[in-house]
């Protein structure tokens, strides 16, 4: 191989480097492009639309667990309550004792009335709630947000 070959063999090979580099980066920002104008959709907002049932799914005076949304749903004679089941003290799960007709919570020994209410321990507020909506005659709680509130009042009931 003369020393001219060399030179275009060299030339050649760095020449296919630097085509290569460019298509990288061109294929790199048309990737990014597309990545962005059509982007995955994960963990929508319609994920967190938890559908809890038929309005008369629920009787008066009983509050249905939803275990893995950790949701209570609490039906009373004025109207619908969606609670988070998390303590808002802490973030421990509270349960709902029925033959008390309070949500207790494990962790520290809060109890809440019926309608989320602190009733004792150490809690700075009521339980969070979620909005409902009433869509065919089912219960759609919108489990994106929870609602802080500092007591109960009777807007927050959604009536059938
Ligand atoms: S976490 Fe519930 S009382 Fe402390």
């Amino acid at each position: 191989m003369t020393e001219e070959e060399k030179g275009l063999s060299r030339r050649k090979m760095i020449g296919y480097g630097w085509i290569a580099a460019t298509a990288i980066v061109i294929g790199e920002l048309i990737g990014g492009t597309l990545a962005f104008l059509w982007p995955k959709v994960r963990g929508g907002k319609a994920e967190k639309l938890l559908i809890a049932g038929k309005v008369d799914d629920f009787p008066v005076g009983k509050v249905v667990l939803f275990r893995k949304e950790k949701v209570f749903i609490n039906r009373m004679d004025k109207g619908f309550l969606a609670f988070s089941a998390i303590c808002t003290h802490l973030r421990c799960i509270v349960r709902w004792t029925e033959a008390k007709n309070v949500f207790e919570c494990p962790c520290h020994g809060a109890k809440f009335n019926a309608v989320g209410e602190v009733l004792e321990g150490p809690p700075p507020r009521p339980m969070d709630i979620y909005p409902i909506e009433i869509v065919e005659d089912k219960i759609v709680v919108d489990t994106n947000r929870a609602i802080q509130r500092k007591k109960f009042n009777r807007s927050q009931l959604v009536s059938a």
